[in-house]
C-alpha cells in the first residue's frame, strides 16, 4: 500500500516551501533529492558521522536522522544558505584563509556546526568549538585546524 503524501510547508535558506512528501522520507532525502541542495552531504545515514548537519531554527542537526514532515512550520538552512550572496559566512572565510580544508566532504557539516554554536555563543571557546564539532567526523585534517578556523570566525563575528 503506498503512503499518503502529506502537505509540509517550511522555508529553507529563507526561501518558502510548499510541497507533497512521502510521510517516510527524509530531510536529507528531501534536501539532497528534490530540493536539489547538494551541499548537505550523505555519509553513514545512520547520525553517526555529522556529513549531513543543517541548522533547523538554528540548532545543529543532522538530516539523516530527520523526517522531511518533522520539519513542517520550521526554517532550515543548508550550506547554500550560509554564505550572504557572494560574501562568505565569517565561518567559511576563516576555513579558506586558514586552510582548514582537506578533502572537503565533512566541510559543510562542519560549517553547519559551527554556525549553529556561533549562532547561540559567539563568545564560544576552544572547548565549546571541540565540543560542537565532535560528532563531526574528519578523517583527514585532525580537527586542529578547524578548531583554529572557527576560533578566528568567533572573533570576526565578535568585532575583534
Ligand atoms: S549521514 Fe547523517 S550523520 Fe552521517
Amino acid at each position: 500500500m503506498k503512503d499518503e503524501l502529506k502537505d509540509l510547508k517550511f522555508k529553507v535558506n529563507g526561501k518558502k516551501i510548499e510541497l507533497k512528501v512521502n510521510p517516510k522520507i527524509l530531510l536529507l532525502e528531501l534536501l539532497r533529492e528534490e530540493l536539489k541542495l547538494t551541499g548537505t552531504r550523505t555519509g553513514c545515514e545512520v547520525s553517526a558521522c555529522g556529513a549531513c548537519t543543517v541548522n533547523l531554527d538554528g540548532k545543529a542537526v543532522r538530516a539523516c536522522s530527520i523526517l522531511a514532515v518533522q520539519v513542517n512550520g520550521h526554517e532550515v538552512v543548508t550550506i547554500e544558505g550560509v554564505a550572504d550572496g557572494e560574501k562568505l559566512h565569517p565561518i567559511q572565510e576563516a576555513m579558506v584563509n586558514h586552510g582548514a580544508i582537506e578533502c572537503g566532504f565533512c566541510t559543510s557539516g562542519m560549517v553547519m556546526s559551527a554556525r549553529a554554536l556561533l549562532l547561540e555563543n559567539p563568545r564560544a571557546t576552544r572547548e565549546d568549538i571541540k565540543k560542537a564539532i565532535q560528532g563531526n567526523m574528519c578523517a583527514d585534517s585532525g580537527y586542529v585546524k578547524y578548531v583554529e578556523a572557527i576560533e578566528m570566525a568567533a572573533k570576526v563575528i565578535q568585532g575583534k
